[in-house]
Parts: structure tokens; C-alpha cells; sequence
């Protein structure tokens, strides 16, 4: 093959590999975000789920839950605990996310509202693992007077993987208590109110260029009433106002009827967590459809303006100044300087004339209060239908900055499409990638475990079809695999990105994958022949190259789909010098169906050697099944 690298080709957008987040699989709640306590405040649809009262030695205890919503509507739920005869003990227990993981050695920072009705009551707390052992515990100060904040550490003794909370109240008296909350110190960068730390760490390893945020469906919600709404996210956690996760239940593998989301990941932290990856924002909003799957239901033309002023006001809150009243909450949670937004989506996965007429109305009011934004569009979900081409159309004549495309497909619609956007309208609005995955058929896979569909045949389809992403690097700025995250324990949705339990996390084939794109980018594309023919699948082969100017690199990707081994030429054609020592990043396995597990998380991973080049042009032995990254120095 022949690498042109004198004739370099479209520039790669610093967006063209990114991430998308979307509260699904438990990936905020019970998992990006590290509160450990279900249910804290007593929102769910059913008060107590999540935790279970214990009367212990004697005690007449008593337990209300209490409904203040007319004074508080968006944490109307508190509860009363009233013990009658100083006798014993009342005990409440919370599950956690299918349980607590809970670290020997670790600081576990537990904080709760309390009000002290009368008498005088004895908090303290306890953790317990799955024996029934205590693994920790800590007292709290006495609870006096009017409602306010109580905060205590416990240390760990042992690890567990599915601990419990006790909280347990003595004495004689009546205290009201809500917000219950437990969180490991270390979180990433040790925040409260703070993230899963080993999760985060595997989203900067992955470099991405932007963030997609917070969804998916989730945006939409089932019905408007359970559509995202940025707004109930932001300011005081406990002023929050929880709703009933989209994912609850009925679309799920394993049972999730305590899916809810407490929005304690909200859109400050999305914010700052783009800042801590270096990845740019990209939020998704409602555009005044609920998810046509579920429900056809749309705000009427003439009640689409409190949508639209949602819109607005969050470009004001990431990017206004502080004297705003929207940036003025941003400075006040923490975090004065803007947030650089960009760009910003309308819609997830909508379509049909109700989508276009609503994203006019956006596009205008967006386009005239800030007229350099990018403009982010659906284009439905199948991308080879009608639909999909209708909105294409469409949308192109609104002049929309990027098309956002989805593909939830088989491997072998990976490796026919990696020539899909070779032929495409290089003019205009550009290709958003925003979700795609290979799935594989059900009946393919004999193993049970969750991580079973993330199998290297997926992700190595993946891998050639993003050769042909990045060789159309002038047509597609932006692309990420989805869903992100996924709690074995409680999934609705694979394959997915990483696999985590309490502990644990695992990165997938596909992240590899991933990886060795968003962390070999290269800022410019050149040509990949063989003979004078594209490589995208002759003979197996997928391939594109990219220049690094800045670093004075080559970047040669070749995938093998085939389960033989391929003798490569690689004649890289530059007029400069090129480095003698080259390194070669290779994933291969000669199991198609091999994945990674928490179990087993090495399967399939990348390794690095140094090879020496002399010359110009290298015969390589490409294995089997196979991704090949070539790092040349020079060019
Ligand atoms: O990624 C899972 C779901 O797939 C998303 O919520 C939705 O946009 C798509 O249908």
C-alpha cells in the first residue's frame, strides 16, 4: 500500500473522536456518580424503596414519611422518626446500587439533614457487608433545633462489594431526617457532591474531543413531564427535583424498578467534567417532542417558547458573565469563568415534519442570540431509511452545522459502510456520528455474562468502518460509540463502552479500539492506496493515515478483518526524512468472539512494540483479526 503523505488531504477536527453520556445501564446514578445511598431524599415513586426499617432490643419506634410539597416542591419527602421509650434502638438500612462498594482503608464522607422535634435522639451509623459484619462506623453530634446539615467520616476495615448503610437512632424522642447521603473522599479530583473516580480516569484516558450530554432518550423522556429539563439539575443538590429514570424497568434485561434519576450529576457537573477530560460540551436538548418510541406526544407550536428559552438560558448559564442571572448560578456553584459551549444539539432521535417545524423555531432564536453556535440535528434513528434521508435533505437546506447519525447495526453493515461517506456531499452541514455500535445477533453469543456482546468481531468491525471515518475527516467532524457505561448488575442496553460493577471497571475491545483512534488522530488526512484504489476492504484491509504537523508524525491505521494473517508493503511517500524507529500499537485476537469481563479484563488489549524502518517502505506481517497503528516519526 502507498501512503501519500506529500499530499495531505481534509484537516481532522479536534471533535472527531468524543464520548456520549447518557444515564443509562445505572451509569450516573449507581454509577458515574459516587452518592452510595439509593434513594437519599425519599423521592422515588415508592417512598421507601431502597431501605428497610429494624426495630432492635425493645423499641417503640415509629416511622412517617412526610409530605411537604407545598412548601417544597422539588424535595417534598422527608421522614419522622418518633421513639416513645428510650429502649433499644430503631435502625434504617439502605441497599445502595445493588449494594456498596465499600474499600478497606477509605474515608467515606456521610452527611444527611436532620431536625430535632424533641427529646433527644442518638444518630449514629454503621457499615455493614454481606455477612452482616460491621465494616465501619461513626456517631454523628447531637441533633438540635431546626433543620440543618450533619456530616461524619467513617474508615473502612474491609472491602466489600455490596455493604450495606445503617443508620440507626436511639433515645427518646422525635428527629425528622432527610438528604441521607454517603460518598467515598476520594472521588475524581476529590470533590463532594463527586464522581466514581476509576470511571473518569477511563474517560480522559479515551482524550475525547467533546461530550455528549445527557442523552439519548432520557432527553426526550417517555412524556414531556419526564423529559430532561437542564433547569431541575443545577444549584442546591437537595433542591433537585428527581424523576423516574426512562430506563426503569420495562426496557430492561435485568429488573430496574428503582431506576430514578436524582440528577445529583446535573449540568455544572457535566460542565466541569468536559473541562477535567478536555473534551468540549456538546448539550442535548429537548426540542418539544416526547421519544416518538414511546409516546407521539410534542408541545403545541405556540407553547414551544419555554423550550426555547431553556435553550437560551443555558447558553447564558455555560457561557454568560457572572452578572447574568444564569452564569451568576454558574459562579456560584464554584465555577465563575465560562464553559466555552460551542455547540449545542436539538433533539435526539426525532423525525418527521413535527422535528423540522420545532427545530426551525430553535434555529432562529439560537441562531440570532448567538449567531457562531453550532447547531446539532437528528436524523432519526435508521440510517438507511426514509426517514433518515428526508431529514438528511432537510436539513442540509436549513444549513444545519452537523447531522447527527445513528447506527445500532450488525458487524457486517460496519464493514460495508466503511465506504459510506466517501461519496458524500463534501459541502455544508457535516456528519455527527453520535451513536453507533456493532450488534451482534443474540443467538451468536452462548455466554451469559453481561459483557458477552462486546466482542472483538464488534469492535474490530467498528475499527474499519472509523478508518472510514476518518479518511471523510472533511465530512465527518465529530463521531462516539454508544451507550458509554453499564452496571453488570443492572443493564438495559449493550454492547456498551465500559463495564463496571461497585469496584471494578473493564474496558471493552470496542474502548481499545476507541483509544487507539482518539489518542493517534493526526491533524491532517492523507491518502491510503492500493494500487490506485482506496483501502476499504480489498482483501480484508481497512486502512487510513493521518499526519501529526505539530508532533512531525505519521500515523498509518490498517485493520485485518480476515482470520489470516496479511503480508503488507507500506510504502509511505514523503519527500522528508523518516524516523528508523517505529511504533506499532497492534490489537489482535484470533477469537472472534472473545471479549473482556471483570472477570478476565485482558482478552483483548493493545500492545506496543518498537520496530526499526529503514527506508521508505517496510513489509509488515499483519496478524488475524487484527487493528495496526503505525507511528512513524518524520514525514
Ligand atoms: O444509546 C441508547 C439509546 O439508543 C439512546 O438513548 C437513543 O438515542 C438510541 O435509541
Amino acid at each position: 500500500i502507498s501512503v501519500l503523505v506529500d499530499k495531505p488531504q481534509a484537516r481532522i477536527q479536534p471533535t472527531m473522536w468524543g464520548i456520549f453520556f447518557e444515564d443509562i445501564n445505572f451509569s450516573a446514578d449507581g454509577g458515574l456518580y459516587a452518592e452510595l445511598v439509593k434513594n437519599r431524599s425519599f423521592e422515588f415513586t415508592t417512598p421507601l424503596m431502597g431501605w428497610k426499617q429494624n426495630r432492635v432490643g425493645g423499641a417503640d419506634a415509629s416511622l412517617l414519611v412526610v409530605n411537604r410539597n407545598s412548601v417544597n416542591a422539588n424535595n417534598p419527602r422527608y421522614v419522622n422518626i418518633a421513639i416513645k421509650n428510650n429502649k433499644g434502638s430503631f435502625v434504617l438500612t439502605n441497599d445502595g446500587f445493588r449494594g456498596m462498594g465499600l474499600v478497606k482503608g477509605e474515608i467515606y464522607n456521610f452527611s444527611m439533614l436532620a431536625h430535632a422535634v424533641d427529646g433527644d435522639v442518638k444518630i449514629s451509623i454503621e457499615a455493614i457487608n454481606e455477612t452482616g459484619e460491621t465494616i465501619g462506623r461513626a456517631t454523628l453530634s447531637q441533633v438540635q433545633g431546626d433543620w440543618q446539615a450533619y456530616k461524619t467520616q467513617l474508615t473502612c476495615l474491609k472491602t466489600s462489594p455490596k455493604a450495606k448503610l445503617n443508620v440507626t437512632f436511639e433515645g427518646q424522642g422525635t428527629v425528622q431526617v432527610d438528604m441521607i447521603s454517603l460518598f467515598p473522599a476520594n472521588t475524581w479530583k476529590n470533590r463532594t457532591n463527586g464522581l466514581r473516580a476509576d470511571l473518569v480516569q477511563k474517560l480522559a484516558d479515551l482524550h475525547p474531543g467533546f461530550m455528549r450530554f445527557p442523552g439519548g432518550c432520557i432527553v426526550e423522556g417517555r412524556d414531556l413531564a419526564n423529559r430532561y429539563q437542564w433547569k431541575k439539575t443545577v444549584g442546591d443538590i437537595a433542591d433537585r427535583q428527581l424523576i423516574m429514570n426512562r430506563w426503569n424497568t420495562e426496557f430492561s434485561y435485568r429488573s430496574t424498578p428503582d431506576y430514578f434519576q436524582s440528577f445529583g450529576l446535573g449540568f455544572f457537573e457535566y460542565f466541569q467534567l468536559c473541562e477535567d477530560i478536555g473534551a468540549s460540551p456538546l448539550p442535548i436538548l429537548n426540542c418539544g417532542m416526547a421519544c416518538q418510541y414511546n409516546s407521539a406526544e410534542v408541545a403545541s407550536l405556540n407553547q414551544i417558547d419555554p423550550y426555547i428559552q431553556d435553550a437560551l438560558d443555558l447558553i447564558e448559564f455555560a457561557n454568560g458573565s457572572t452578572n447574568t442571572k444564569w452564569g451568576g448560578l454558574r459562579a456560584s456553584m464554584g465555577h465563575p469563568a465560562p464553559f466555552n459551549l460551542k455547540m449545542i444539539g436539538v433533539g435526539n432521535e426525532q423525525w418527521g415534519e413535527q422535528y423540522l417545524e420545532r427545530y426551525k423555531i430553535f434555529a432562529a432564536a439560537i441562531k440570532k442570540a448567538y449567531p457562531s453556535l453550532k447547531m446539532v440535528t437528528s436524523a432519526g434513528p435508521d440510517p438507511d431509511g426514509e426517514r433518515f434521508d428526508y431529514l438528511t435533505k432537510a436539513m442540509r437546506a436549513e444549513k444545519a452545522s452537523l447531522i447527527d447519525e445513528h447506527y445500532y447495526r450488525t458487524p457486517e453493515w460496519f464493514l460495508k459502510n466503511a465506504s459510506r461517506y466517501d461519496e458524500y456531499d463534501r459541502k455544508g452541514t457535516k456528519v455527527f456520528a453520535g451513536e453507533y455500535a456493532a450488534h451482534i445477533p443474540n443467538e451468536t453469543q452462548k455466554d451469559t455474562r453481561a459483557e458477552s456482546h462486546n466482542t472483538w468481531w464488534a469492535a474490530l468491525s467498528e475499527a474499519a468502518f472509523m478508518t472510514g471515518l476518518e479518511r471523510n475527516a472533511d465530512v465527518v467532524h465529530m463521531s462516539s460509540y454508544a451507550p458509554l457505561l453499564a452496571h453488570v448488575d443492572a443493564w438495559q442496553w449493550r454492547p456498551d463502552l465500559i463495564w463496571f460493577d461497585n469496584l471494578r471497571s473493564v474496558a471493552t475491545p470496542n474502548y481499545y479500539v476507541q483509544q487507539a483512534f482518539s489518542t493517534h488522530k493526526g491533524n491532517r488526512v492523507v491518502p491510503v492506496l492500493a494500487g490506485n484504489k482506496i483501502l476499504a476492504g480489498h482483501d480484508s484491509l481497512y486502512s487510513s493515515a493521518t499526519i501529526d504537523t505539530a508532533n512531525r508524525q505519521v500515523v498509518i491505521k490498517i485493520v485485518n478483518t480476515s482470520v489470516q494473517p496479511r503480508m503488507v508493503n507500506i510504502n509511505i511517500q514523503s519527500k522528508s526524512r523518516l524516523g528508523k524507529q517505529v511504533q506499532w500499537l497492534q490489537i489482535s485476537n484470533p477469537d472472534k468472539m472473545v471479549f473482556n469481563s471483570l472477570e478476565q479484563p485482558d482478552q483483548v488489549k493493545p500492545v506496543s512494540q518498537n520496530i526499526t524502518w529503514v527506508g521508505k517502505e517496510k513489509m509488515v506481517k499483519l496478524d488475524g483479526l487484527s487493528v495496526n497503528v503505525f507511528i512513524v516519526a518524520g514525514g
